[in-house]
């Protein structure tokens, strides 16, 4: 039974991990099936630091998913202690970095090379305001004494606001909020328009007593961690308000699910294959469906100083099944977001 449909212009993920070798080939053709373009984090190992390493990724991002796909992956830096602000003006200046990406040490997966001191990167913040370059932040605090729960609320007073006001033309994007703590302070900068955040698929389902809901639920583990249902709701406002000041970014973030499903499983939910469908699903609910393609297709762009896509993708309302897992050629399945549950949203290919 198929009689409502929707038309938007295709949409462009702000935030994925694709990794590398076979993960990246395995996993980088599910985001480029629906999204024309992608903010690609650099939280390899070694980490993305270069302009050389970012464009060689991009080949091999460019390999994995085929010229066809009519994709474009758009690479970032990864900011560390002893960052170079004139390769990063450089490699932003060529068209190989479109941001920065700011880690503090420790915060998440792979963030080991992360800033230990934020004042060590002030010269790469000041030429990057110079210049227009967006800094993209992991908002939490990493300071171990500090409850799980209360880190991205915590980073907004104590570094954030702070990177705010030395740098009052500086462009920010918040990743993948998750407190209406973080809604609120984004929405109270919105007239500056320097200030946005990315709002995941699954903050939008899950709240933090579903990773426990009958038992621990590994999959559902990812950094932000989901927080209480009132932050839930705050996002689902935000995402489905159509403010130019939130966009989607997934954070699709695979990890084999060995990894995942181990005495300390490892941060990261691995949404691409579903991730369209389950933001329509989400903005049906809340009946918003004409706001989905400004959180989409249309705010991120504008964000970016990038103009929308020209091209559209058919979103159908058709109820069907996702497999569970996708396979890798190193034969380490990873684990699909709402993977066999019924989904109400197809892409029509
Ligand atoms: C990400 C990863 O696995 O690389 N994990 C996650 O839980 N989101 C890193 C990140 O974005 O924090
Ligand atoms: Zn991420």
């Amino acid at each position: 039974m198929t009689d409502t449909t929707l038309t938007i212009r295709r949409p462009d993920d702000w935030h994925v991990h694709f990794r590398d070798g076979d993960m990246l080939n395995a996993v980088a053709p599910h985001t480029a099936r629906q999204f024309g373009r992608a903010i690609v984090m650099p939280n390899l190992v070694p980490p993305v630091t270069t302009i050389q390493a970012a464009s060689d990724y991009r080949d091999r991002i460019m390999a994995a998913v085929g010229a066809e796909a009519g994709f474009t992956p758009l690479m970032t830096c990864y900011l560390t202690d002893t960052a170079d602000a004139d390769e990063i003006a450089q490699g932003f200046k060529q068209g190989v970095f479109s941001a920065v990406k700011f880690y503090p040490a420790g915060a998440t997966t792979n963030s080991d090379s992360g800033v230990t001191n934020v004042k060590n990167v002030y010269p790469v913040f000041e030429r990057m305001q110079e210049i227009g370059m967006p800094l993209l932040v992991h908002g939490e605090v990493t300071d171990p004494e500090t409850d799980i729960f209360d880190r991205e609320a915590l980073y907004i007073e104590q570094v954030l606001t702070p990177i705010l006001n030395d740098f009052p033309s500086l462009k920010v994007v918040m990743e993948h909020v998750t407190t209406k703590d973080a809604v609120d302070f984004v929405r109270s900068q919105a007239d500056s328009g320097r200030l946005a955040a990315t709002i995941t698929a699954h903050h939008l389902v899950i709240n933090r007593t579903d990773i426990f809901k009958g038992g621990i639920h590994p999959h559902l583990y990812c950094l932000p961690i989901a927080k209480r249902e009132l932050h839930r709701l705050a996002l689902r406002e935000a995402a489905t308000s159509g403010e130019a000041a939130f966009f989607l970014g997934t954070d699709t973030a695979p990890h084999a699910r060995h990894a995942k499903e181990s005495a300390c499983g490892c941060a990261g939910i691995f949404t691409a294959p579903t991730a369209i469908e389950t933001y329509a699903n989400v903005f049906d609910e809340e009946n918003a469906l004409d706001k989905l393609e400004a959180f989409a297709s249309l705010n991120g762009p504008a964000f970016y100083g990038m103009a929308a896509s020209e091209e559209t993708i058919t979103l159908s309302k058709t109820t069907w099944t996702p497999e569970e897992t996708i396979e890798t050629a190193a034969g380490d399945p990873v684990r699909i977001f709402g993977g066999g549950e019924e989904l109400a949203w197809k892409l029509v290919d």
